[in-house]
């Protein structure tokens, strides 16, 4: 037997750092995500004969680490514990983006692996489909923003469970510009703890709620400006938090600041632009507004003339 889920990837402008439950992924602060529909994770779960779960690729040139397969089983076993069922499956699993460039998958690929698996569980052990909710309370077990996932276009997540939000932009024009496509040093899971030592992380729960009703308020009012300044704001925080640990680290690359400093040039002199937000990586993320198509695209061949790799 064998089914099939798919699911997206998402960016948060409001960030998820630090836990309050390090064992269930309890966030320390409210998120919010805009969803990215093009960038997707697919699985396949088969049942065999077999002792042991194992995983395999589902297109030919994919691949993941031995250690990100482990992972990844470890969070099958999670959930068939969940569902007391013991029998084995063959997982196979790809991106619909390029592998190995320094984008985050883990959202989409947990919450892709969960939804199979959640299909699978369901009718191999007769027990009624459970809800949305539900289900992304299960991927929040395996990567905690992976339960925004479920959402679309915008989840909101706290302490109290993941919902959808409405917000008056319900599409956006989406980039990423790749500084450097190098596995990282320090993990997400790692940030979320050590951030905990930093004298900054007090702070963290209410700045992060303060800008993510400024930033509620800013797409209210269509204060794209302000949006864009609250973004900017949100994701260095979070980076000051990694600069501020012990012991200190870092993601932002000479290479990522000089396109910073162009894109905040480009703000200036034009009076208007792309909102910009890092997650846990070198790599930069830019939403236009779809008004702002022509934009977009000026943009993205002036990086590629300069050599920027734009995903
Ligand atoms: O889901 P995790 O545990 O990999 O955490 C990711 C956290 C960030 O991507 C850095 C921010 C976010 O809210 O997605």
């Amino acid at each position: 037997m064998q089914w099939f889920a798919k699911a997206p990837s998402n960016i948060a402008l409001i960030k998820y750092m630090g836990k309050k439950d390090s064992l269930t992924n309890v966030p320390n602060n409210p998120s919010l995500s805009y969803t990215l529909n093009h960038l997707v994770s697919s699985v396949r779960l088969e049942t065999y004969d077999g002792e042991i779960d194992c995983w395999k690729p589902l297109s030919g040139t994919f691949n993941l680490s031995p250690a990100a397969q482990m992972r990844y089983l470890k969070h099958l076993a999670y959930l068939k514990a969940h569902y007391q069922y013991s029998g084995a499956f063959i997982v196979y699993s790809d991106n619909n983006f390029p592998h190995g460039n320094g984008l985050a998958s883990s959202a989409s690929s947990f919450a892709a692996l969960t939804q199979c698996a959640v299909l699978a569980l369901s009718e191999l052990t007769n027990t009624p489909m459970i809800s949305i909710e539900e289900q992304a309370n299960l991927a929040r077990q395996g990567s905690g923003s992976a339960c925004r996932s479920l959402f679309s276009p915008w989840a909101y997540w706290d302490e109290n469970g993941v919902k959808s939000i409405d917000i008056d932009y319900h599409s956006f024009i989406h980039q990423v510009v790749m500084i450097s496509s190098a596995e990282k040093e320090v993990s997400s899971s790692e940030a979320h703890k050590r951030i905990h030592t930093s004298h900054l992380y007090a702070a963290r729960a209410e700045q992060a709620t303060n800008h993510l009703n400024a930033l509620l308020t800013a797409f209210k009012t269509k204060d794209w400006f302000r949006a864009y300044q609250i973004c900017w704001q949100e994701f260095n925080d979070m980076h000051q938090l990694f600069a501020t640990s012990t012991p200190p680290f870092a993601y932002i690359t000479d290479k990522s600041r000089q396109l910073l400093q162009r894109i905040q040039t480009d703000w200036e002199n034009n009076g208007d632009g792309p909102l910009v937000t890092m997650d846990a990586g070198p790599n930069i993320h830019l939403l236009y507004r779809m008004d702002q198509e022509a934009m977009a695209n000026q943009i993205k061949r002036d990086l590629l003339i300069s050599s920027y790799h734009v995903v």
